[in-house]
């Protein structure tokens, strides 16, 4: 019987008086100067810089295409729809995401059929996915869970026997490689999100990439109304008219928000160095407890550590998830939940009548893991901090 009444250690200090944040945007002066600039220069939506930024994301990710957007929500619906999903089609997910995955397969009219996950990776299993094709399935989105790359090569088989398209959800996975190819070079559709607390964020905002031109192109007209020029190319052309050739969206990302997502992209790689020596010291802690399961990554792929998840087998443990979640708040230090599986969300199981154990490894998940802050703002002492709060939570609350 866990005592839920102890969720602080009695006494003594807290490890810290400031609380650690737990993913604060990693912006300086050279994110803000450029955000002057534009403001500055008398064009501050679609322009010239959101054209700048998808031409060097073309370049980081070695998609030859890419068209950036105001959230990798809008870039994950546009994908589908242009793809072809609609009503009464059905695309292959994880539950074990934001439910944003999910969601933007409902905007389409066309229904999210679960397949469990793998308990190492967190991602989407093959071997599920195959139990899930049916005579309505049109789409598979794996996605790279916290900037662990899913198994893509055995998904796009599976999608090329059934003729089925992969959108990768790759809103975690900027930066991430996959058998050595960078996560948005393949032929898949790669969709990232640029929101605040991604590796890289333009505040809010997403991008996706990809090969084929005339899907490009049928992108960007959805994304601005259906417009056949967007307004600066009408400035620039001085002239008014222009056409709706269809009737499109308003997702376009702005200059403002490019000028961040450009000077944030020449940090990543390096933001990313950092994020993998925090998350070795959490593996080097950790590893001593029997009982953690620390986040790995399989040795032929490099993950963009946006997460650091750990398994808590909390068995011997007094005290069980909630209560050390706030045990650790309590020592100065925020953690996070990724995720309470979609399945599980009220929507979800009303809609569809889904039970916590229909998807038993991302149930189980669910149950045991715990999100540790990873970011490059963290000072050496910060690491510590947490590592500290650990300890004397465990320390104290170990059973035997
Ligand atoms: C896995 C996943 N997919 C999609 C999204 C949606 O991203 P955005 O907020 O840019 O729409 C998120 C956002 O957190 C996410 O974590």
């Amino acid at each position: 019987m866990k005592n839920t009444e102890l969720p602080a250690v009695e006494g003594g200090t807290p490890v810290r008086k400031n609380r650690l944040p737990f993913s604060p945007p990693y912006i300086d002066n050279r994110e803000i100067e450029s955000v002057v600039k534009v403001m500055e220069s008398g064009w501050v939506t679609r322009g010239p810089v959101c054209e700048e930024f998808e031409k060097r994301l073309s370049e980081y990710t070695g998609s030859p295409y890419c068209l950036v957007l105001n959230s990798a929500t809008a870039g994950l619906f546009l994908a589908l729809k242009v793809v072809g999903v609609g009503e009464g089609d059905e695309v292959i997910t994880t539950p074990y995401t934001f439910a944003a995955t999910a969601n933007s397969v409902i905007h389409c009219g066309a229904r999210p059929v679960f397949a469990d996950i793998e308990r190492d990776s967190f991602c989407i299993s093959p071997e599920e996915i195959k139990k899930k094709v049916g005579r309505k399935t049109k789409a598979i989105i794996p996605v790279h869970f916290g900037g662990r790359p899913a198994e893509i090569d055995e998904i796009s088989k599976i999608a090329d026997n059934y003729n089925l398209t992969v959108i990768e959800d790759a809103a975690h996975a900027i930066g991430a490689f996959y058998r050595g190819r960078k996560i948005g070079s393949g032929n898949n559709i790669a969709v990232f999100s640029f929101h605040a607390v991604k590796n890289l964020t333009t505040a809010e905002g997403g991008a996706i990439a990809l090969k084929d031109e005339s899907l490009f192109r049928l992108l960007k007209l959805y994304s601005l109304h259906g417009q056949s020029k967007d307004a600066f190319k009408k400035l620039q052309a001085g002239g008014w008219e222009y056409d709706i050739e269809l009737p499109g969206y308003k997702f376009n990302m702005t200059d403002i928000q490019a000028a961040i997502g450009i000077e944030q992209l020449k940090k990543l790689d390096d933001n990313i160095k950092i994020r993998k020596r925090i998350a070795n010291r959490y593996t080097d802690f950790f590893r001593s407890y029997s009982f953690i399961k620390v986040s790995s990554c399989e040795e032929y792929n490099e993950c963009a550590w946006h997460l650091y998840p750990i398994l808590i087998d909390f068995t011997d443990l007094k005290i069980d998830k909630k209560h050390l979640i706030n045990a650790i708040w309590e020592e100065g230090i925020s953690l996070n939940v990724h995720y309470k599986p979609v399945h599980m969300m009220s929507y979800y199981s009303k809609t569809f009548g889904y039970k916590p154990e229909d998807f038993p490894v991302s149930y189980r998940v669910y149950k045991e893991e715990v999100s540790l802050p990873i970011y490059p703002g963290m000072s050496d002492k910060d690491v510590d901090d947490v590592i500290i709060a650990f300890k004397k939570i465990f320390d104290y609350y170990y059973s035997r």
